[in-house]
C-alpha cells in the first residue's frame, strides 16, 4: 500500500476530501471534536468498543450508507481507532458490492497496524476478527496531532506494536524507539504531560518513528497480502494476547485490557517460549521485559481483583479457540532476538508442559 500520507496535521486533509458530497465518514463518536474537519461530508457516527465490533454494527453502517444516499462512487471514510477503520473498511468492501475508501486512524496503534494491510474484520460468537475481507484501503492519511489527546494508556498500547514491528525487522529502529518512548515516559513523569508547548516532546521523532513502522507493515502486505507467509510474522505477540483479550472479556475479573497491552505480554510469553522451546538463554525475554517496562507497559499476565494471576490452563484452553490452531498445533511466531523470529507450528501439549516456565 504506498499510499501513506503522514503529516503533523490534521489540516492538510482537506486536500483528500474535494469532493465532499460523496465522501461518507464513519467516525467514532467520540470524535465529536475533529468533526469540522469534514465540512460538507456525510457524517455517520458510531459508537465504538470492542463488544460493538459486530456483524451488527456492520449492517447499522450499511443501513446508514443507504439512508444517506450513498452510490456506488461513494467513498467512506473511516475515522478513528482500529475498531473503527476495520468496520468502516468491512462495510465499505461489501456495500454495493464494494466502494472505494479510506481512513484517518486517530490512534497509534490504528496509525501504525490496524488502519494498514486491508485487513476489515468483526468478532463473531466468543472469535476474534473472525469474519471479513481483505480489501485495501485507496489512501491511510496519518497525523501526530490527533495523537496529541490520546491517553497515556492509550498511547502505550500502540508503542507496543511499535516495538513489534521492529522486533521483526529493525534493531537499530527498535533501540531508537526504547529509547525515544522511555524518554516520553519520563518526561510524563516530570511533568504530567506527553506534550510540550502544545506538541509531543520531540514529535518529529514521534512522525518517524510512525512512519518507519507504518512503512514496513505495508511493504510486508505488498509482499504477502493475503497472509501466506511473511505477513504472519506481523502476529508477533498476537497469539498469547488473542488468548489473554478474550479471558480478560469472558471473565470481567481479570479485565478490561487494551490489545497492545496485550500484546506486550503476549510478546514477552513468546520469548519466554521460544527460549524454552529452542532450549537457549531466556536473556532475550529479560531484555525485552525491561524494555517494556521502561515505556510503561505490562509484561506480565493479568491478576484478578483477589491479586491472583490468571491461571496457566485458562490461557491454554483459550489458545485452543485461535484462527491459528492446526490440529493439536498453535502456530507462534517465536523471537530469538531482535531480528531473529520464526513461525514455529507448537504442539499444544509443549506449551502446556512448559507453562509454568512462562510466568
Ligand atoms: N487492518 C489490519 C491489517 O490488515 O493487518
Amino acid at each position: 500500500m504506498r499510499n501513506i500520507f503522514i503529516y503533523k496535521d490534521i489540516s492538510e486533509l482537506s486536500r483528500f476530501l474535494n469532493d465532499s458530497d460523496n465522501v461518507f465518514v464513519v467516525i467514532d463518536s467520540n470524535l465529536k471534536h475533529l468533526h469540522s474537519h469534514f465540512e460538507g461530508c456525510n457524517m455517520i457516527e458510531i459508537p465504538t468498543s470492542e463488544q460493538r465490533k459486530t456483524l451488527e454494527s456492520v449492517v447499522e453502517i450499511t443501513g446508514r450508507l443507504l439512508e444517506s444516499g450513498a452510490d456506488r462512487g461513494a467513498f467512506v471514510l473511516g475515522v478513528g481507532g482500529g475498531i473503527t477503520t476495520d468496520m468502516a473498511g468491512f462495510a465499505a468492501s461489501i456495500y454495493k458490492r464494494g466502494v472505494k475508501f479510506g481512513f484517518v486512524p486517530t490512534t497509534l496503534l490504528a496509525q501504525v497496524d490496524a488502519s494498514i494491510g486491508g485487513k476489515n474484520g468483526v468478532n463473531f460468537e466468543s472469535y476474534k476478527n473472525i469474519v471479513g475481507t481483505i480489501t485495501q484501503p485507496q489512501w491511510v492519511y496519518i497525523c501526530s496531532e490527533v495523537l496529541r489527546t490520546l491517553h497515556p494508556k492509550e498511547f502505550r498500547a500502540g508503542v507496543a506494536e511499535v516495538l513489534k514491528t521492529f522486533i521483526l525487522f529493525d534493531k537499530e529502529q527498535y533501540a531508537a524507539a526504547v529509547e525515544y518512548f522511555s524518554e516520553l515516559e519520563q518526561y510524563l513523569a516530570s511533568t504530567g504531560s506527553y506534550l510540550k508547548k502544545g506538541e509531543f516532546y520531540k514529535e518529529e521523532l514521534l512522525l518517524e518513528i510512525i512512519g518507519k513502522c507504518a512503512e514496513y507493515k505495508s511493504a510486508v502486505v505488498e509482499r504477502d497480502e493475503f497472509e501466506r507467509g511473511e505477513r504472519r510474522m506481523l502476529n508477533l505477540g498476537h497469539t498469547f494476547a488473542h488468548a489473554i483479550e478474550k479471558i480478560c472479556g469472558d471473565t470481567p475479573d481479570y479485565g478490561p485490557i487494551m490489545h497492545g497491552e496485550a500484546v506486550a505480554i503476549g510478546m514477552v510469553l513468546a520469548a519466554k517460549l521460544a527460549a524454552c522451546y529452542y532450549g537457549i538463554s531466556s536473556d532475550f525475554a529479560q531484555q525485552l521485559e525491561r524494555d517494556l517496562k521502561s515505556v510503561g507497559l505490562p509484561t506480565a499476565v493479568p491478576s484478578d481483583k483477589n491479586g491472583r494471576q490468571m491461571p496457566l490452563g485458562m490461557l491454554v484452553e483459550a489458545l485452543r479457540m485461535d484462527k491459528k490452531v492446526a490440529g493439536e498445533s498453535i502456530h507462534f511466531i517465536l523471537p530469538k532476538r531482535v531480528g531473529e523470529v520464526n513461525d514455529v507450528l507448537v504442539p499444544l501439549k509443549i506449551v502446556e508442559e512448559i507453562s509454568c516456565d512462562l510466568c
